[in-house]
């Protein structure tokens, strides 16, 4: 017997504001940096399934905790699946600048027909898993020169400044820029000018994240009266897009003076090879701006949380180097694809830091048709959210989740490990860091190379420690760590 959609258990809607006043400053309980404790509190007092409704200007919000649920709404995906994200973002492409977006909207904050017809013309190019091999070598470089750069920043006791987040967003920044477009923007040059075109860049997209939260997950007030956030929101994307215009442009014409019979694959750049293929340049440049905007912090906090878990796990970052050790065979050894194919620990550690700690700690389909799920009728148009950080990091699903364990994911692969829950069967759809399905995360491949390239060289070179007591995290909307990285690096001997 179907149970009914009003039946499901959630917090109690107050009459008129319903529940959006639970996100309102000051007598709001739900803080929106807090949404990770907001989840965890959802299903200790309401269970696994649970209904957010009356949040004014904004469906209903069904919170599922369970890897069945997930999969239910993942298999049935239709033929255009909604993500339910950044209406705010879909205004600034589809309203306020439509006449530079009309036609090409993009990927992010773009639904429908629209989305498919654009994802279709550029996932082949982007996703198959040899896209980001051909950029190992230029790749490797960057990585080489953030090294230089962290070793050049070491103060007296071997520890990085504390702002090194935002060092790491350059080294984010510069590589997906390197394999975008072609272009080397500088963002790791000895004193970056606070003036200077990479470091606006970098300021845009950190606006665009900080200001992102306000506008999309409180009461949608930008609706009918620009305020603050939105104004400082579209300066930002506004300032992105007009700089990144700039690069985008001279790449498309320097197009015209390369051979490209006889130029290297890791010396054309996404933009040229959808330029190649398709002849649209709205196309390359729109597809250019979405992966710059949304490739830049994510690929930045995976990697602080890896170090970060590294540093608090020394017997792990021992078997790590060990891995190293016998692929790289100096402290400076380049990282090539032959390399990338031989370190099993190292994926093992980014794929547990990811479970522990998603970057987006929460993904979401907005229902195209009437369901069931869990055994409640769920109407078309509910926003269906699958929060991955409570449901990744629940006993119901692995054990000793609070234990960063990256034995457990090699299997059978590593007979020496005694890791005991490296037979555990994994349920396939609590842990999806980079999304699943139509819709899945169209520059996983970049962001696992630069990675895999980047922690590569710095745990072959270095002993990392990080001396400050347990990281805490805010949402902003990536999951973010709040205290200053200052991670100690000592010098390996061999
Ligand atoms: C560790 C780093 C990253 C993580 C954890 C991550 C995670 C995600 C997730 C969860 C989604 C939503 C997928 C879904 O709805 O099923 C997504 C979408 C997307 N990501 Fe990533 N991402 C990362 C890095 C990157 C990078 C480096 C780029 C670009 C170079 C990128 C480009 C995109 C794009 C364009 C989409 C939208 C796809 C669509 O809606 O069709 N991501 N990502």
């Amino acid at each position: 017997m179907v149970k009914p959609y009003d039946a499901i258990p959630g917090p109690k809607q107050l009459p008129l504001i319903g529940n959006a006043w639970r996100f309102a400053p000051l007598i709001g309980q739900y803080k929106i940096n807090e949404l990770d404790k907001v989840m965890w509190s959802l299903k200790k007092e309401y269970g696994n399934i649970v209904k957010v409704g009356g949040l004014i200007g904004h469906p209903d919000l069904l919170f599922v905790f369970n890897g069945d649920y997930i999969r239910k709404v993942f298999k049935q995906e239709e033929v255009l699946p909604h993500r339910p994200s950044m209406p705010s973002l879909h205004y600034y492409k589809q309203k306020l600048r439509k006449d530079f977006f009309d036609g090409n909207a993009g990927v992010i904050g773009v639904h429908g027909p629209k989305w498919d017809e654009f994802r279709k013309q550029v996932q082949h190019i982007l996703l198959p898993p040899s896209a980001a091999k051909v950029y190992i070598e230029p790749l490797d470089v960057i990585a080489s020169d953030f090294l230089r750069r962290m070793e050049e920043s070491l103060d007296e006791n071997q520890e990085l400044p504390g702002n090194f987040l935002s060092e790491i967003y350059k080294w984010a920044l510069e590589s997906v820029a390197r394999v975008s477009l072609d272009t080397r923007l500088g963002c790791l040059e000895p004193n970056l000018p606070k003036d200077s075109e990479s470091q606006k860049i970098i300021d845009a997209i950190n606006t665009f994240f900080w200001n992102v939260a306000e506008v999309e997950l409180k009461m949608p007030v930008w609706r009918v009266y620009h305020n603050n956030s939105f104004k400082k929101y579209i300066g930002a994307l506004e300032d992105f897009r007009i700089l990144c215009s700039k690069y985008i442009r001279k790449t498309m014409d320097n197009m015209n003076q390369k051979d490209f019979q006889n130029v290297k694959q890791e010396n054309i750049s996404i933009v040229e090879k959808i330029l190649l293929k398709t002849g649209n340049p709205k196309l390359a440049a729109v597809l250019a701006l979405d992966l710059l905007l949304v490739g830049v912090d994510t690929t930045s906090i995976a990697a602080a949380s890896t170090i970060y878990q590294l540093s608090q796990n020394p017997d792990k970052q021992e078997k790590l180097f060990k891995e190293l050790k016998g692929i790289l065979p100096n402290p400076d050894s380049k990282f090539n694809s032959q390399t990338q194919e031989n370190v099993p620990y190292l994926k093992a550690c980014i794929k547990e830091t990811l479970r522990m700690y998603p970057v987006i700690i929460g993904n979401g389909r907005s229902l195209q048709s009437d369901t069931i799920i869990g055994g409640y009728h769920i109407p078309k148009g509910t926003h269906v959210i699958f929060p991955h950080l409570v449901v990744s990091n629940s006993e119901e699903y692995f054990s000793q989740p609070e234990k960063f364990l990256p034995d457990r994911w090699l299997k059978n692969e590593d007979e020496t490990s005694d890791c005991p829950f490296k037979r555990e069967k994994t349920h396939p759809f609590v842990t999806l860091p980079f999304g699943y399905g139509r819709r899945s995360c169209l520059g996983r491949r970049f962001a696992e190379t630069e990675l895999q390239i980047f922690l590569s060289k710095l745990f072959r070179k270095y002993k990392v420690q990080y001396n400050y007591g347990a990281l805490t995290y805010k949402i902003t909307p990536t999951y973010v760590p709040e205290q200053p990285l200052k991670f100690k690096l000592t010098h390996r001997k061999t």
